[in-house]
C-alpha cells in the first residue's frame, strides 16, 4: 500500500534553508526549503534520537545536536557519524500554498 499524505504545513511558514519542526499525525518530521523545494526529514537522529531541528543547516546538511552526527536531508544519507544509519526522508507534495507530507501506512 502506498503512503497517505498529510498537510504539514503552509509555504509561508518556511524560509529558505531555515529548519521548520511539525508534528505530523504523531511523528516528529522536520521540514527545509532549499532553492524552492520543500523537504522532509524524520527528527529523530538515528543514533539515540536526538533532536535534528534544533542542530546547524548548512547548504543541504543537517548536523545533530547531541553528538555531531550528519545527514543530507535531501537523501538521508549519513555524511558524518556517530549515526551509521541513514534518516528517513517523506515524500514532499505541493498544492497550492498548502504542503503534504506522505507517512508509510500505518500496519495492522
Ligand atoms: S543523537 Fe544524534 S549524533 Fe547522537
Amino acid at each position: 500500500m502506498s503512503e497517505e499524505f498529510y498537510k504539514a504545513a503552509e509555504l509561508r511558514d518556511l524560509r529558505e534553508g531555515k529548519l521548520y519542526p511539525v508534528e505530523v499525525d504523531g511523528e516528529p518530521v522536520c521540514l527545509v526549503k532549499l532553492e524552492g523545494i520543500v523537504y522532509a526529514f524524520t527528527d529523530n537522529c538515528t543514533h539515540i534520537s536526538g533532536p535534528l531541528n534544533q542542530g546547524d543547516f548548512d547548504g543541504c546538511a543537517v548536523t545533530c545536536p547531541w553528538h555531531g552526527a550528519r545527514f543530507d536531508v535531501r537523501s538521508g544519507k549519513v555524511l558524518r557519524g556517530p549515526a551509521r544509519q541513514d534518516i528517513y526522508t517523506y515524500p514532499v507534495k505541493v498544492e497550492g500554498e498548502d504542503i503534504y507530507i506522505g507517512l508509510p501506512p500505518e500496519e495492522e
